[in-house]
């Protein structure tokens, strides 16, 4: 695998494969894990390039904490990451992504109903970050396929609006969500838990699984949704945020029984130090 610290430097080297090669790009912000390693692995099953960047990007964070706290683990994930067959890594510094004299297209796009929920109601600037550093990342690739997970659901239908809205020729690729044993969605700020904490966070999936068998029973989905939401404040290592239930194209609360190509149902959850989140859908073609 080659690294890369400078996009000049991956577009020398993305430049020099042949024309006909397919490219799958993994974007990161690194102390990466399985979950990512099931990226690497669904991009290098279909193309035959794989790149992958690691860059924890300031400007989608709301809290500085949350930054200065994001675990860096560069070796250990380079390592990784040519374990799974990554081709080559552009591990940058804040300046080469965002120069003096660059150009955000993006700060003028309207995300509109998509982000007023969720992650973008409890995380006032995330997405305009998200979208700001996935466009720029891409820009510089230039990949035949953006993969992403569907852990981060919302950030996924974000990202799909930012590449329509300004006529990215990208395919995307989503990956199901990588899960402990105990189903907890593996995640880079899972290793700031301690162990009552880390045995907490595993209840988590339990609760969106008991909403999705509610609804697949027919129950009310605003008391699925109140319920889920009690219970796991009980606990006194959780405090949830939001319990939602709502159509995956929309991303908007579903109407009980309006016909959806997906449901699904998407939590945040703090729990000591961190904030996790986690979705389950919960049928396609309702
Ligand atoms: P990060 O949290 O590092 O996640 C990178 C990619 O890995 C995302 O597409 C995320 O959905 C996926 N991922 C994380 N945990 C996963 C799991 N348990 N199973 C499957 N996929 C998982 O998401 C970001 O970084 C950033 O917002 C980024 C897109 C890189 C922009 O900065």
């Amino acid at each position: 695998m080659r690294t890369f610290p400078t996009a000049t430097g991956l577009r020398t080297y993305l430049d020099g494969l042949p024309n006909d090669q397919t490219v799958a790009y993994v974007p990161t912000m690194g102390a990466l894990h399985a979950g990512h390693m099931a990226l690497i692995t669904a991009a290098r099953d279909s193309h035959d390039v794989v790149v992958a960047s690691i860059f924890v990007n300031p400007t989608q964070f709301n809290e500085a904490s949350d930054l200065d706290t994001y675990p860096r683990t560069p070796e250990a994930d380079a390592d990784l990451l040519q374990l799974h067959g990554c081709d080559a890594l552009y591990l940058p510094a804040v300046e080469d992504v965002y120069p003096s004299d660059y150009e955000d297209r993006t700060s003028r796009l309207d995300f509109g109903p998509l982000v007023a929920v969720m992650e973008g109601a409890n995380r006032p600037g995330h997405f305009a970050g998200v979208a700001q550093v996935v466009y720029r990342l891409l820009d510089i690739v230039r990949p035949t396929t953006l993969v992403l997970g569907q852990k981060d659901y919302q950030q996924v239908a974000v990202i799909r609006s930012m590449i329509e809205q300004l006529g990215v020729k990208v395919d995307v690729t989503v990956v199901p969500t990588v899960r402990e044993r105990d189903g907890l969605a593996l995640s880079s700020r899972n290793r700031r838990l301690n162990d009552a904490e880390r045995l907490a966070a595993g209840t988590i999936n339990l609760h969106l699984k008991a909403v999705a068998a509610g609804l697949t029973a027919g129950w009310d989905p605003k008391e699925l949704e109140k319920t889920a939401f009690r219970e796991m404040a009980h606990h006194e290592l959780l405090a949830p945020e939001y319990v939602s239930i709502f159509d995956g194209d929309t991303l908007q609360p579903w109407a009980a029984d309006a016909p959806v190509r997906e449901l699904v149902v998407a939590t945040a959850v703090r729990c000591g130090p961190v904030r996790l989140i986690d979705n389950f859908i919960v049928r396609t073609s309702f």
